[in-house]
């Protein structure tokens, strides 16, 4: 059985994965996994292959077993993975619960270590990994501390992986998306009057994030997707100029508190 595989894919860009992977290639079975059991299974009426509906919350562990297990019972040829599940939490640090930082880290590099670690033995030559991380994962980014760092991780991780897995000839891409049209933000910003997020150059839609990430995944040998000039500017911008700087304009942009917390504090509760 020849499958592919997409984390996060009741929503946004891992739901957009799953359509259009479905019209480039021929899966027996797409397995699909997020915690919404009914948004994914109303993808099926959308999409081309069958789907297999595996509900599960990525940040327990136990999402771990029952993806190897599933894997064990069905022995399949995994052709694509995608580690599209994905959050963040915005906000001056002391603000963010402890529990959601850990959070992130739980969903945005235990949970994609663990699936791409328990799906190797089940790909050949030819196979292909995409993580989704983030134009965060290029320099740190105040108030976004804990989710740039993750996505940091990923991006880090998908190169080192590309290298380590070429004699395999299994393929790692990296997905580092601008601002997307999605849920994310929902979840990311719990202070809607007063988001962090206050001035995006550009906001993509799912869609054609994904369609470019197809064509660098089948037609390129990229070890990074990234869509749109502005996007592909930043990246190389934030490569040239100190982080310092990079932080400050940031921080300018968004018209956020440069100075301590408890000014900060004082400040949001106006
Ligand atoms: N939108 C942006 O501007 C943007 C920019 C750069 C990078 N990204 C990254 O892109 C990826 C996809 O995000 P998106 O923008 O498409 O947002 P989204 O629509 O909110 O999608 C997030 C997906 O992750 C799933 N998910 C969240 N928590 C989960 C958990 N504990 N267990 C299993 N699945 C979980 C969600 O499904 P359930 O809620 O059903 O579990 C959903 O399918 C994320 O990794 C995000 O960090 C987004």
């Amino acid at each position: 059985m020849y499958i592919a595989v997409v984390t996060g894919a009741s929503s946004g860009m891992g739901r957009e994965f799953v359509l259009q992977l479905s019209e480039k290639e021929r899966f027996d079975e797409i397995w699909i996994i997020a915690r919404s059991a009914d948004r994914l299974a109303a993808l099926q009426a959308e999409c081309k292959s069958p789907l297999r509906v595996m509900p599960m919350d990525l940040c327990d562990p136990a999402s771990y077993s029952l993806y190897r297990d599933a894997l064990a019972a069905s022995a399949p040829q995994i052709g694509v993975l995608v580690n599209c599940a994905g959050y963040g939490k915005f906000d001056y640090c002391e603000d963010i619960p402890l529990d959601e930082q850990l959070g992130m880290i739980d969903l945005n590099n235990r949970a994609m270590t663990s699936f791409t670690m328990l799906s190797l033995p089940y790909m050949k030559p030819g196979a292909k990994i995409v993580q989704v991380d983030s134009l965060s994962a290029f320099q740190p980014v105040p108030y976004m501390a804990v989710y740039g760092a993750t996505k940091a991780y990923v991006l880090s991780y998908s190169r080192a992986l590309n290298v380590e897995l070429a004699p395999r000839q299994i393929r790692v891409m990296a997905v580092s998306p601008g601002w997307v049209k999605t849920d994310f933000f929902d979840r990311a910003e719990k202070n809607r009057e007063r988001p962090v997020v206050r001035y995006m150059n550009v906001l993509y839609e799912p869609a054609d994030v994904v369609r470019t990430a197809i064509r660098h995944l089948y037609h390129t040998k990229k070890d990074v997707s990234v869509h749109g000039l502005p996007v592909l500017a930043q990246v190389l911008g934030v490569k040239l100029l100190p982080h310092r700087w990079v932080m400050k304009i940031w921080m300018r942009q968004q018209g956020l508190p440069n100075h301590r917390a408890h000014n900060h504090r004082a400040d949001a509760k106006k």
